[in-house]
């Protein structure tokens, strides 16, 4: 049998005539930039995400630099971030001028540890962006509260938090606004590149909308130096058909983590991923934690099954980043995340039967 990583095609199948009669409007109306779709599957994230304002963004990177420019990070300023995260995160403060301080995080969640954000504060601090990492909210309350004391902002890269809950509230509408992405693979994904930032903060919204768009909200008349980061009205309208189906989507990822949970469970030699008690988790991905990663990794390859690593290599090892002056040590937990840590297959149409086969073989191949 074989279970792919991810199966975009399935979950695109029933939706196909939906999105090009949606796409053959835009086209017959020429309206590719803003207009109705863009506006309409803002109103509609905002509304999922529980918060005031979306402002659409062209990716989830995007989702982070513009915003981060729009709080005035700049040369001279440090964000606090978590090691343990994709490159982009960090990438983001950088793009704007800031210096990224890794911190390390929790063994079990793997989410930013609040502890080490307290002692990496210095009066360079201007703010910390938490990671909702693999779907599962990091806790938000306890770094919320380091913030505070130290007169700081709190904001969410929601990238793989989509309808995720944080003690009963969505990820996005929890710190001074949060980054999502809609990179394909995502939970909520375009068929393309895309990003949002969700805030209930009208001021900040507005100073983001401008700022995607040459700094501009009247036509050649610029008040901000900005950027071209738009998201191009075909990549919305097929969002806009996408977001009625999230919840479906999100119910049935809850599921088959659930089933995994219990299979893993009996499999010796794997560890399962922990939710928190605070956390209703998107489930993004599925990650198991395993001795040899590599070589289990290439046994399930070869047994047709689809797994990753995310990430191999955390980001304070990540060559762009030598000239920080990490070293392997520095962040212990995040190191032995990224050498451990093992992906399984993980989306709304994955069957019961595929979950059960890729339990059996992942046993076969780590036990024998
Ligand atoms: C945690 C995290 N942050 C940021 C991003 C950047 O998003 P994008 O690829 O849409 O630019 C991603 C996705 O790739 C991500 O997983």
């Amino acid at each position: 049998m074989n279970v792919p990583f991810l199966d975009l095609k399935a979950q695109h199948a029933p939706l196909k005539d939906e999105i090009l009669a949606a796409w053959s409007n835009i086209l017959d109306t020429c309206g590719f930039v803003n207009g109705p779709h863009v506006q309409g599957f803002e109103a509609a994230f905002a509304a999922a995400c529980g918060v005031e304002h979306c402002v659409t963004l062209a990716t989830g990177t995007d989702a982070l630099i513009v915003p981060l420019k729009a709080l005035g990070v700049g040369h001279g300023d440090e964000v606090i971030l978590p090691a343990n995260t994709f490159f982009a995160t960090a990438e983001g403060v950088s793009q704007v001028g800031g210096t990224p301080v890794f911190v390390d995080c929790l063994p079990g969640t793997w989410n930013i540890d609040p502890a080490a954000v307290e002692a990496a504060i210095t009066p360079k601090t201007v703010g910390i962006v938490g990671v909702h990492l693999y779907g599962q909210p990091f806790d938000v309350d306890a770094v919320q509260a380091v913030a505070d004391k130290h007169g700081l902002w709190v904001m969410e890269d929601s990238a793989q938090g989509h309808l995720a809950t944080y003690k009963g509230r969505k990820c996005g509408s929890l710190g001074v606004g949060a980054g999502f992405s809609f990179y394909p693979g995502k939970n909520l994904g375009a068929t393309g590149e895309g990003g949002a930032f969700t805030t209930n903060d009208g001021a900040l919204a507005a100073k983001i909308r401008m700022l995607r768009d040459h700094g501009s909200s009247v036509k050649y008349h610029h008040e901000l130096v900005g950027f071209n980061a738009r998201l191009p009205a075909v990549m919305a309208a097929a969002l806009e058909i996408k977001l009625r189906h999230l919840p479906a989507w999100t119910e049935a990822r809850r599921a088959h983590a659930k089933r995994y949970l219990a299979r893993i469970a009996e499999i010796d030699n794997v560890t399962a991923p922990v939710e928190a008690e605070w956390a209703d988790s998107a489930w993004h991905l599925f990650v198991v934690h395993v001795e040899e990663q590599e070589r289990v990794l290439k046994a399930l390859w070869a047994a047709d099954i689809g797994a990753g690593l995310h990430y191999p290599t955390p980001v304070h090892l990540q060559p762009a980043y030598a000239e920080l002056g990490h070293k392997a040590g520095d962040f212990p937990n995040a190191e032995y995340n990224a050498s451990h840590c093992l992906s399984l297959p993980m989306f709304a149409e994955l069957t019961e039967a595929q979950i059960d086969h890729v339990c059996a073989t992942l046993d076969r191949v780590v036990n024998g």
